[in-house]
C-alpha cells in the first residue's frame, strides 16, 4: 500500500467512510483513526500498530453533545471540566451504550471520549457522521509521533493517508480521567492537562489511580511504552554519568547544558525553561537521540509539578526494563 501525506480533508473523509485508516493531527500527538462504529476498520488499527487487543482506544468527537448519543450518563463534574478544557488534551471515561463496539473499549463498559483541539481534525469530525477511534499513530511500544513525518517513519506502507496538520503544539498525550464507583474523579494517565488544572475546576484533591491505564500488569511481560531502541535510563547526570563512563551516552536535560558532556551528545528539552516547551519537544528529541545510535540515553527528571509530571511519567515508561 502506498502511503500519501497531504492536507486534503475531503480525501481523509472518503478513506474513513470507506473503512480505511487515516492518521490525523491533534494538539497532543498524531492519532491513527478509523470509524469507531465499524469493527473491521477498528481491527485494522490493531493490526497496523501491532497493538494487543486488550488495550482500548480513545473515541474522538467534535463536541460532548455528539458523544451524548453513545454514553449513558454525564456527571455534573464532567460538564464543568469540559467547559474548561474541551476541546483540549483531556479524555474522560463514561459508561457506553451498545453503539460503541466492545472491540473499541477492549470489553470495558466504559468508553474514553476526547475532543481534540486542532482545527483540521475538528473540521474532519464535523464532516463525518461517526466518531473516530484513534490511538497514537506509532507502532505499539515506540515513541508517539508529533509530526506527519514521524507517522510516515513508523507506519508507511500500512495506511493509505496521513492528514498533515503540522507539528503538535502540546506534545504529550491527553490526561485520562474518570469517575470511580464512589463517584470520585480519578486520573488514569497523566497528560496535557495537569493535575493542578483539574483540581482548579473541581476544587478537590484528585487521586491518581493505582490502575493507571499504561501500567504493565505483569512486569516483564509487556514491552515498555514510548521506548527508544537505545536503552534509556532516568537519573541526575551527576549521579549516573559515572556509571556509564566507558559508553557513548546521549544526555537529555530540561534546560541547562552539562559542562561534562560534549555538546553534540546533549539535547535540551526547553532552552527557555518552560514545561510547555519541554513537552512539545520531548518526543521529537527522543527520536533524534535514538537516531544517534549511542549505547545509552540518559534523561534527567523534570521538576515534578504541572506538565513536568506527565513528562517524567513518559520518561519513566520509556526506560529500559531489565530482564
Ligand atoms: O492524546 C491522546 O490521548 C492521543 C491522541 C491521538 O488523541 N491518543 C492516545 O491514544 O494517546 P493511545 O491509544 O496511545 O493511549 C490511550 C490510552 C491507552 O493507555 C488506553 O489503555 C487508554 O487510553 N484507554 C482507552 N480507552 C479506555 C477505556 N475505555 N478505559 C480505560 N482506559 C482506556
Ligand atoms: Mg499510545
Amino acid at each position: 500500500m502506498i502511503t500519501e501525506t497531504g492536507t486534503d480533508i475531503s480525501k481523509a473523509v472518503s478513506f474513513l467512510q470507506g473503512g480505511e485508516l487515516v492518521a490525523i493531527p491533534t494538539e497532543t500527538v498524531y492519532g491513527l483513526a478509523a470509524n469507531a462504529f465499524n469493527e473491521d476498520a477498528v481491527l485494522k488499527i490493531y493490526e497496523a500498530k501491532q497493538r494487543p487487543q486488550f488495550n482500548p482506544l480513545i473515541v474522538h468527537v467534535a463536541s460532548l453533545n455528539k458523544a451524548a448519543m453513545y454514553i449513558k450518563h454525564i456527571p455534573a463534574e464532567a460538564i464543568k471540566l469540559a467547559a474548561a478544557y474541551c476541546p483540549g488534551p483531556l479524555t474522560m471515561l463514561f459508561s457506553k451504550t451498545e453503539q460503541i463496539p466492545d472491540l473499541v473499549t477492549a470489553g470495558s463498559s466504559r468508553v474514553a471520549i476526547r475532543i481534540p483541539k486542532h482545527t483540521v481534525t475538528l473540521e474532519l469530525l464535523e464532516q463525518l457522521d461517526f466518531p473516530l477511534a484513534a490511538p497514537s499513530a506509532n507502532p505499539s511500544g515506540y515513541v508517539s509521533p508529533t509530526t506527519a513525518t514521524h507517522v510516515y517513519e513508523g507506519l508507511h506502507g500500512k495506511i493509505p493517508y496521513i492528514l498533515d496538520g503540522g507539528t503538535c503544539t502540546v506534545g504529550v498525550e491527553s490526561t485520562i480521567a474518570g469517575w470511580n464507583e464512589e463517584d470520585e474523579l480519578e486520573i488514569y494517565r497523566l497528560g496535557g492537562i495537569s493535575v493542578e488544572q483539574l483540581e482548579d475546576v473541581t476544587g478537590k484533591k484528585i487521586k491518581i489511580s493505582k490502575k493507571m491505564t499504561e501500567n504493565p500488569s505483569t512486569p516483564g511481560q509487556l514491552k515498555s511504552h514510548y521506548a527508544t531502541h537505545t536503552p534509556l535510563f532516568m537519573g541526575h547526570a551527576g549521579e549516573v554519568l559515572r556509571r556509564f563512563e566507558d559508553q557513548k551516552i546521549i544526555l537529555i536535560n530540561f534546560t541547562e547544558r552539562n559542562p561534562d558532556v560534549p555538546d553534540e551528545q546533549q539535547f535540551i528539552l526547553s532552552p527557555t525553561g518552560t514545561m510547555e516547551e519541554a513537552a512539545k519537544n520531548l518526543f521529537r528529541i527522543l527520536r533524534e537521540a535514538d537516531r544517534l545510535k549511542a549505547d545509552v540515553i540518559l534523561a534527567e527528571p523534570l521538576p515534578n509539578k504541572g506538565l513536568g509530571r506527565a513528562i517524567n511519567d513518559r520518561l519513566e515508561r520509556a526506560q529500559f526494563i531489565m530482564k
